[in-house]
């Protein structure tokens, strides 16, 4: 089995980086828009042959070292009773979205046997994946955190300044709290039950975090969020945990005190400083981290050769002097528009730049 990604999760010395790209699998790639022109978005979510085919698709064209499987965040949010919209063009949609703690307190936490029942799909398309994969390269499960979860929930879609959310946090923190918690029982359900199902590592997708300042985070986020990461690492078999937050470079010291092996980051500062800060004496007190990104997603519009420059300075930026400690991928999601050749050039300017 290739297992160079789950190697260097575990911050082991490899024999050169391992490469994914958030969103691998998505409108960028004509094979994609091919399937999606067959289904809707929830659709192929919940029909393990298509959303099997369509994870499986980077694997083969950009030959990237670890497969991701094609879901969402907001299923579980759906599947604890919430009506769930992607309407074409749109964002996704919560037509009723929660707002007080009654309606938090009527959202009962789903249950292992509950996720079995209502996500189903999500652990058939991984046992489908695992087998098709026969070892080619590890897959990826994934949810998002419960701060990030509920944003979505409380906006009823994406937002430009998340005020309900953010209202709701200064008005009654508690109800807002009771919120998080369901979620947070909820996730880690159905994140039990994607390593179950085949899923070799986990990724905890923190969109939104950085929405708070890092008091308010420790206060709001944290909690909820450490309920999740103590049940994964305490739960068997244990799989390599990563957190990817997006503009959260001011929650970098309280980021150092999350015990999970990959933190994930935005291109908004070098991974140079990201390293310097999280390893920085302080509560958290943990030497080398492994640190996930983070090429700038735009960068992949490039002409190529600024491409290839680019991967090497991060690479550069990314290089400890144990080893690497180091994932490559961007700081965050691929974009529609970015040429399928440019993600291949960025997928070979790691795999051959950083070569040992
Ligand atoms: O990375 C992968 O290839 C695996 C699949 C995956 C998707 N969404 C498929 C998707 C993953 C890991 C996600 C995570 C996700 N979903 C996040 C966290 C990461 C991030 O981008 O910050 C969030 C916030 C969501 C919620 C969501 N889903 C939004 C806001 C949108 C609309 C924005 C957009 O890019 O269209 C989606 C839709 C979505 N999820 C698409 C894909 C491939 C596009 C849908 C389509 O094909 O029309």
């Amino acid at each position: 089995m290739n297992d160079l990604f789950l190697r260097a999760c575990r911050g082991e010395t490899t024999e050169r980086l391992p490469v994914w790209i958030m969103r691998q699998a998505g409108r960028y790639l004509p094979e994609y828009r091919a399937v999606r022109q067959k289904a809707d978005f929830l659709t192929l979510c919940k029909t393990p042959e298509l959303a099997a085919e369509v994870t499986l698709q980077p694997v083969d064209i950009l030959g990237v070292d670890a497969a991701i499987l094609f879901a969402d965040i907001l299923l579980p949010l759906e599947a604890m009773g919430a009506e769930l919209v992607f309407a074409a063009g749109d964002g996704p949609t919560f037509p009723t979205p929660v707002r007080t703690r009654e309606q938090a307190a009527a959202l009962p936490a789903l249950t292992r046997a509950d996720a079995e029942e209502r996500l189903g799909y999500v652990y058939d398309a991984m046992r489908l994946v695992r087998k098709e994969l026969a070892g080619r390269v590890p897959l990826l499960g994934f949810g998002g955190t419960p701060w990030t979860l509920a944003a979505y929930l409380v906006e009823g879609g994406g937002s430009k300044s998340f005020s309900h959310l953010l209202g709701w946090s200064y008005e009654d923190p508690e109800g807002l709290g009771l919120l998080l918690d369901r979620v947070a029982d909820t996730s880690l359900a159905y994140l039990e039950g994607q390593v179950a199902a085949g899923a070799q590592a986990l990724q905890l997708f923190d969109t939104w975090g950085g929405l708070l300042d890092l008091e308010r985070w420790r206060s709001l986020a944290l909690p909820p969020l450490r309920k999740v990461v103590k049940g994964l690492l305490a739960s068997t078999p244990r799989v390599p945990l990563i957190y990817y937050i997006n503009g959260g470079s001011h929650l970098l010291p309280g980021l150092a005190e999350l015990e999970v092996d990959v933190l994930s980051v935005d291109w908004r500062q070098p991974l140079s400083e990201v390293r310097r800060v999280v390893e920085a004496d302080g509560p958290g007190g943990r030497k080398n981290w492994v640190l996930q990104g983070n090429l700038d997603p735009a960068a992949l519009l490039a002409p190529i050769p600024e491409i290839e420059r680019r991967v090497e300075r991060m690479l550069q930026e990314g290089a400890t002097e144990r080893g690497w400690g180091h994932i490559a991928n961007l700081g965050h999601g691929i974009l529609p528009t970015v040429p399928v050749d440019h993600a291949r050039a960025f997928v070979r300017a790691v795999q051959e730049r950083s070569q040992r």
